[in-house]
C-alpha cells in the first residue's frame, strides 16, 4: 500500500523545457545588499538574461557590488525610480528591505516592468492590496520570491495534501525558529522598524505560512488572535538593543475559510530548541513535517503520514528528496520564463496577499490585545 501511495506522487521534476535563448531579457536589480548576490548569481546562469542596471540608495554601493560580483557592464541609478524611468529594463528584482518593497514594486508595475519581489511581500495588508491592484492594472508579471515553493519536499507535502489521502483538513500547526538567531548579516536593516517593518513574523514567518497555505490551496483567512514580543531584541545585553524596533517572537491563532484552524508561532530567539513540528491534521490521515529553524527550502526530516490501512494504524514515511536544481535558481528561471512567455507568475500575488493578511492581522491583533476580523478588499 505504501508503495502505491509513493508511486502516485512520482513525476518529472527536472524542470527542463525548450526555450528561445536568442531573445534576451534585460534585467535590473533594485537594492544591492545581501540577497541581491543570490539574484545576480542565478541570473548569470541564464544565457538569455542580461543584467543591464543596478540601483541603490546608498551612494557607491551598487558600483562596489558590481565589481565584487563581476556583474559586467551596467548602468547605475540612485533609486528604483531613475532605474525604471530609464526604460532599460523588461524586468527587475526588488531586493530592497521590506519597507520599500511596495513602492518599488508598484512603480515598476505602473511602468509595465515585470517584478520579482523578495519575501515578505511587504509590511502591511494595505500595501499588499495596493501591490495586487497595480499588478492587475499592469501587463507585466509579478512573482513573489518564495524559493521554497520549488523544493521537492515542499512539493511533495502539497501533493500529499492535495491527493485527498488525509481527508478533510481541519487543524494545522506551523512555525519554527531559532534558539538564538536575530539576523544582522550586513548591518541592522532586518531589525529596524523603518527598514524591516516586521521582525521574525515577516522574515521567517512568511515561509512557514506559505508552506502550509500553499499545500491546502490558500484558503482565505477570516479572523486572527495575535501575539508578538521583543524580549531578546530589547534585552540590554543584546548588542543592537538600542535600534531593535520589531518583533523577535510572534504567534497567532487563525480561522481559515473551510473550517480550518491554523496555530502558528515563529521565533528569531527563544529559550527552546524548537516550538514544534509542522502538522497538518485531516479526517483520514495527518502529516508531520519535522521542524527546522526556517522553512526556506529545507525540512527537518522525512515527512510522516499517520493513517489507517485495513483498520490498522500505519505510519508511511516519505523519504526526503534532494533537489537536482537549486531552488533559488528555479525561482529566477521560472520568473524569466513567465516574463518571456507572458505566462502565469510562478508565485502569484493573489495567494501571497492572504499570507500578508495573516501577518498583518497578527500584528494588529497583538497591538489591540484582542481577536480581529481580517478584511481583505476586492482587488
Ligand atoms: N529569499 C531569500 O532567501 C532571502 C534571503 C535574505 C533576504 N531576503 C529578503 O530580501 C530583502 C533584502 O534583504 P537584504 O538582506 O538584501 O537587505 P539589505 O539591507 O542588505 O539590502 C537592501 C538594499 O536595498 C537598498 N534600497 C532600499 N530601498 C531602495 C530603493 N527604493 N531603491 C534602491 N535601493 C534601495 C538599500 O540601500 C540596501 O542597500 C528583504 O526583504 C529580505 O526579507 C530574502
Amino acid at each position: 500500500m505504501a508503495e502505491s501511495i509513493l508511486d502516485a506522487f512520482k513525476e518529472d521534476h527536472s524542470g527542463e523545457k525548450e526555450r528561445d535563448y536568442s531573445k534576451k531579457l534585460k534585467v535590473g536589480i533594485i537594492g544591492t545588499g545581501w540577497i541581491a548576490e543570490a539574484h545576480v548569481k542565478a541570473y548569470q546562469k541564464c544565457p538569455d538574461v542580461e543584467i543591464v542596471a543596478l540601483a541603490d540608495l546608498v551612494p557607491g554601493k551598487a558600483e562596489a557590488f558590481c565589481e565584487r560580483y563581476n556583474v559586467g557592464k551596467v548602468t547605475f541609478f540612485p533609486s528604483h525610480k531613475e532605474l525604471i524611468d530609464s526604460g532599460m529594463c523588461d524586468a527587475v528584482s526588488v531586493c530592497t528591505y521590506n519597507a520599500t518593497h511596495a513602492e518599488c514594486a508598484i512603480y515598476a508595475l505602473e511602468h509595465n516592468v515585470s517584478v520579482l519581489l523578495e519575501k515578505p511581500m511587504c509590511v502591511t495588508l494595505d500595501e499588499a492590496v495596493a501591490i495586487c491592484k497595480a499588478e492587475k492594472a499592469s501587463d507585466a508579471v509579478l512573482s513573489i520570491g518564495f524559493q521554497p515553493r520549488f523544493d521537492e519536499n515542499m512539493k511533495m507535502l502539497k501533493k500529499v495534501v492535495q491527493s485527498g489521502e488525509l481527508g478533510k483538513i481541519y487543524y494545522i500547526q506551523t512555525g519554527g525558529g531559532r534558539r538564538r538567531g536575530i539576523p544582522t548579516p550586513f548591518g541592522t536593516s532586518f531589525i529596524q522598524k523603518d527598514t524591516a517593518g516586521l521582525g521574525a513574523l515577516g522574515d521567517i514567518g512568511c515561509y512557514s505560512l506559505d508552506m502550509v497555505l500553499n499545500s491546502i490551496g490558500y484558503p482565505k483567512p477570516l479572523t486572527v488572535t495575535g501575539y508578538k514580543s521583543d524580549f531578546f531584541g530589547k534585552d540590554p545585553s543584546y548588542e543592537h538593543h538600542d535600534v531593535f524596533g520589531v518583533d523577535d517572537f510572534a504567534a497567532g491563532f487563525i480561522r481559515l475559510e473551510g473550517g480550518i484552524i491554523l496555530d502558528f508561532r515563529i521565533a528569531w530567539a527563544m529559550n527552546l530548541d524548537t516550538p514544534g513540528d509542522t502538522i497538518i491534521m485531516g479526517t483520514k490521515g495527518s502529516v508531520r513535517v519535522p521542524s527546522t529553524e526556517c522553512w526556506n527550502g529545507s525540512i527537518g526530516g522525512p515527512l510522516v503520514i499517520y493513517h489507517e490501512i485495513a483498520g490498522e494504524q500505519i505510519e508511511t514515511i516519505i523519504p526526503q528528496k534532494k533537489n537536482s536544481v537549486d531552488c533559488f535558481d528555479i525561482k529566477i528561471r521560472s520568473f524569466c520564463d513567465a516574463v518571456k512567455e507572458g505566462g502565469e507568475a510562478p508565485v502569484p500575488c493573489s495567494q501571497i496577499l492572504y499570507n500578508q493578511a495573516i501577518i498583518d492581522g497578527i500584528s494588529r491583533s497583538a497591538e489591540l490585545g484582542k481577536e480581529i476580523e481580517i478584511e481583505i478588499p476586492e482587488i
